[in-house]
């Protein structure tokens, strides 16, 4: 792995710092870094939120996530000293009531010396961005501050305008890391190296060949505790408005004349400015049975927890290839992929029965688990006459490189650490992904309720016929047989 560079002296606040993201992802991500030297050499680590919690409770918290969810196990040597940099602040920042968390941040400044850089990580349900943003300004924070928005930024079109007025009065755009993880992943990254690093991609990388466009991301686990932030938001906006878009832009962009952050933001916008609004009856919306009975969800709730879409992108590369999207929680299995499905060639020449039943040729993007590209063709079969099967080659980085893949969370703090926004997700391109659903948030098309463990609601395969949503095998035992 090339050597990973040090990010200046930083005090590190997290709202929402005992939260189930923090839990999940911040903290493990965190002490991750601090075990590959990736952390600056001198940091604080402040937790804050509103409820009640102390210091011990804030270290406990911390050891316990990171036993469970870390990529590594506590270390006797390194915890104490990550411990050491750990606070908590029980206080509702907001205008006109900053002291107390800024004067957390003043002492843990002060420990540091010099003037180090302020990372803002607002890890709150979206309603609460703007409160934050303004005590933040209020109390006169913002300098040399770096502020990270978690997913999603608003929550329709007007609410993203309403917080971007806010953030903009705050803090100039260079210091607003709009934060979306997809893009963080490593296999998502790699989109753009086999896109515009070989020569064999980029020519059939068009409407010439490709039939259409798959971005399938199905979740075996529910939504557990979250069921406060998944109410607003939902499948559509928690996933499909922001980590699918996102990923997309990645698949259907022109060539950037860099990979710096200006060149790579520009050319998502354009993405994004030529899709065409989603009507609703493009959409399929679900729900899995027993959602109504989780904790802290509303009687008769209307949230979906399943969204399908079928988008187009009017441009001269793309006119006319559907891109097909789809996620879903409590659905048969984890599995998050991109596939192009090339045209079909004229098969005549090979017996009517063999081909029929293959209908595309894929090339696919594995994002998680077991991270890779695929391709799915037509083979001849060993034997004495020409005959068809099906055939695939894999790439996958666990077996093609020693280094382990850097999670997606641990890339991209360090990279708000050291102030490279590349893969962080610019203003006018989010304020698009949400014009675009308009309509869809406005009129929601009707809920269908599904069987947990199934692929969801038949509507879906509707929505795709009469091509099919493809699963492939990810090469571990316990995927079985998967539907191609
Ligand atoms: C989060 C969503 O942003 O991404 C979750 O809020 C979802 O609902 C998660 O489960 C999926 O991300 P990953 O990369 O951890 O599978």
């Amino acid at each position: 792995m090339a050597q990973a560079q040090i990010p200046p002296d930083c005090v590190i606040v997290i709202f929402g710092g005992n939260g189930d993201l923090a839990r999940r992802k911040l903290l493990p991500a965190l002490y991750h870094l601090a075990a590959e030297g990736m952390m600056p050499n001198n940091y604080r680590i402040i937790g804050n939120s509103r409820s009640q919690f102390s210091d011990e409770q804030f270290d406990e918290f911390a050891r316990e996530s990171i036993e469970e969810f870390s990529r590594c196990d506590v270390d006797q040597e390194l915890w104490p000293i990550f411990a050491d940099r750990l606070t908590y602040v029980s206080h509702k920042f907001q205008p006109g009531d900053t002291e107390t968390l800024k004067e957390a941040i003043s002492k843990a400044e002060k420990e540091l010396g010099g003037e180090p850089r302020r990372l803002f990580y607002l890890s709150v349900p979206p309603p609460a961005f703007a409160t934050i943003t303004g005590a933040i300004g209020d109390a006169g924070l913002n300098e040399r501050a770096t502020v990270v928005y978690e997913k999603p930024f608003g929550l329709d079109v007007e609410s993203f305008r309403e917080l971007n007025e806010v953030v903009q009065e705050v803090l100039d755009e260079s210091q607003v890391y709009r934060i979306d993880h997809f893009l963080g992943k490593e296999a998502v990254q790699n989109i753009l190296a086999l896109r515009f690093a070989n020569g064999m991609f980029e020519p059939v990388w068009n409407r010439a060949h490709i039939d259409h466009v798959l971005i399938d991301v199905p979740e075996e686990m529910g939504i557990g505790t979250r069921a406060g932030f998944y109410e607003d938001t939902g499948a559509l906006r928690d996933m499909l408005v922001t980590h699918l878009l996102q990923v997309m832009s990645f698949v259907a962009m022109e060539p950037p004349y860099a990979l710096e952050p200006t060149a790579l933001a520009d050319e998502i916008a354009k993405v994004f400015e030529s899709i065409a609004p989603v009507p609703s009856e493009d959409v399929v919306r679900g729900q899995y049975e027993g959602y109504l009975q989780e904790e802290g969800v509303a009687e008769g709730s209307d949230t979906e927890t399943f969204v399908a879409a079928r988008l187009h992108v009017d441009n001269w590369r793309w006119a006319g290839v559907p891109f097909f999207m789809r996620t879903g929680k409590k659905m048969k299995r984890k599995y998050q992929a991109v596939t192009l499905a090339f045209k079909e060639p004229p098969r005549q020449m090979f017996r009517e029965d063999q081909s029929v039943w293959f209908e595309h040729d894929h090339l696919t993007f594995h994002l998680g688990p077991n991270e890779g590209v695929s391709v799915t063709f037509l083979a001849k079969k060993p034997g004495p006459a020409i005959e068809l099967g099906p055939a695939r080659m894999d790439f996958r980085y666990e077996r093609s490189y020693d280094s382990p893949l850097i999670e997606a969370y641990e890339r991209l703090l360090h990279d708000a650490l050291l102030c490279d926004r590349t893969l962080f997700t610019r203003g006018d391109g989010v304020e698009r992904t949400w014009e675009v659903f308009e309509k869809v948030l406005r009129d929601p098309p009707p809920l269908h309720v599904y069987p947990q463990g199934s692929w969801g609601p038949k509507e879906a395969e509707e929505l795709i016929a009469p091509r099919r949503w493809h699963v492939t095998k990810l090469d571990r035992p316990e995927d079985g047989e998967l539907p191609t």
